[in-house]
């Protein structure tokens, strides 16, 4: 038995926290996992979490019992009004059915399952258009369900920004009622966002051929540091009444990883269609993972529904995307001005997120692993949050170093 099991690669992403955490080096470098570290290359607990730990930990009135199927209904309350905004539409008409998850991957996977069971397709049944690039998981989380991934046109390597003609022109030629997975911000792995303008033309293309927004959000508050900014785009596709669901995670935001906190927010046209709607995530969640798991939710319900801890996290999460776009004009500074690397470096600064797609090839990112120690995956993604004021320069001169060779 199972010897025809065909022995799969290890994960693109991971992989290199395995190899980073093996290599004896002393100047490694880990820009692999979009995972936040601090100055000290130290994972770092948010304040805010810390002390909604501390008052979880001594308040004896809680207990280990099961949470609803859906989940702690003050977290996925809470965790609705971030995303889509306290003067949300959809939420005053209560057409929003929202239910806990295994994080962002988690929501991606339950929202993929139940457009395989409930979804109306038009002649594109059964795929979903993903960006070109993606995160790559997206891929393996919709073929997991028997969704076929096409890709649409979204990074362009000659500018290193956005293909708008491309997006646009393939939401344009896609048939009626497609499947779009969009990111909501911060894109991974390009840090390349539409402005809002071109937003509001996607917008405009998805009602016009009546298409369906799978709404990405892993990274709210990473690309500008504010959390309604960065929900800018999934409020206006709820207001310009695009079909839509979002996937959130608070992995990244509150440093919540190894928790798995998120939320599947699926928003309907009634609040008739939600009711029922929410039965059935129910129903799905309940033969995967019967109940969410407690504590991190906990801490996020905390922390979204006490208003003073709301605004520590806010400055939490400055402190988080300040560093990070430091470590950008840093890093453009060295390039640009002291090492004078060949080449356009503008996209460094000009990217937000987590991530900087910084435009080498394959084989220069096999270099900077291989002669370096610098681990980041061959597509040429770095997390930002990976480099410091210690090593910031050592990673500029090994870039350096292979666009020259
Ligand atoms: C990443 O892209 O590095 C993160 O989203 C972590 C992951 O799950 O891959």
């Amino acid at each position: 038995l199972w010897q025809n099991v065909p022995l799969a690669p290890a994960d693109s992403i991971f992989k290199l926290t395995t190899a980073y955490k093996e290599d004896t080096f002393e100047k490694k470098v880990n820009l692999g996992v979009g995972a936040y570290r601090d100055d000290d290359n130290k994972p770092w607990i948010l304040p805010v979490v810390k002390e909604a730990t501390r008052i979880l930990l001594s308040d004896e009135t809680l207990d280990h019992e099961y949470l609803p199927i859906t989940g702690l209904p003050e977290f996925t309350a809470g965790a609705a009004k971030l995303i889509l905004g306290l003067n949300s539409p959809a939420l005053a008409e209560n057409r929003v059915a929202s239910v806990q998850t295994i994080s962002g991957t988690g929501a991606n996977h339950l929202g993929a399952l139940f457009l395989t069971k409930f979804y109306q397709w038009g002649t594109n049944e059964k795929k979903v258009y993903l960006s070109n690039p993606t995160w790559a998981n997206h891929h393996a989380i919709f073929k997991n369900v028997g969704i076929e991934p096409v890709e649409y046109p979204y990074y362009d390597p000659k500018t290193i920004g956005l293909d708008f003609s491309g997006f646009i022109g393939a939401l344009n030629a896609a048939p009626e009622r497609s499947v779009f997975l969009l990111h909501g911000c911060a894109h991974n792995p390009t840090g390349v966002d539409p402005t809002p303008e071109q937003w509001a033309a996607i917008a405009d293309v998805m009602v016009a051929k009546k298409h369906y927004a799978f709404l990405d959000c892993a990274y709210q508050g990473f690309a500008s540091g504010d959390l309604d900014k960065d929900a800018w785009a999934v409020r206006f596709f709820v207001e310009k009444g695009v079909a839509m669901l979002v996937c959130q995670s608070f992995a990244k935001n509150a440093g919540l990883y190894g928790e798995r906190v998120g939320a599947l927010h699926i928003v309907s046209p009634d609040k008739e269609t939600s009711i029922k709607v929410k039965s059935q995530l129910s129903v799905l969640s309940r033969s995967e993972i019967s109940n969410p798991p407690t504590h991190g939710a906990r801490i996020v319900s905390m922390i979204l529904n006490n208003p003073s801890m709301f605004e520590a996290w806010k400055r939490d999460i400055q402190t988080m995307a300040g560093r990070i776009i430091d470590m950008r004009k840093e890093v453009f500074r060295l390039l640009t001005e002291e090492l004078h690397t060949p080449g356009n470096w503008d996209h460094i600064v000009n990217q937000i997120g987590m991530f900087s797609f910084t435009g080498i090839t394959p084989a220069q990112s096999q270099a900077l692993t291989n002669e370096a120690h610098i681990y980041l995956t061959t597509n040429g993604r770095i997390s930002m949050a990976g480099l410091n004021s210690k090593n910031v320069a050592y990673f500029c001169k090994s870039l350096d170093a292979v666009v020259r060779n």
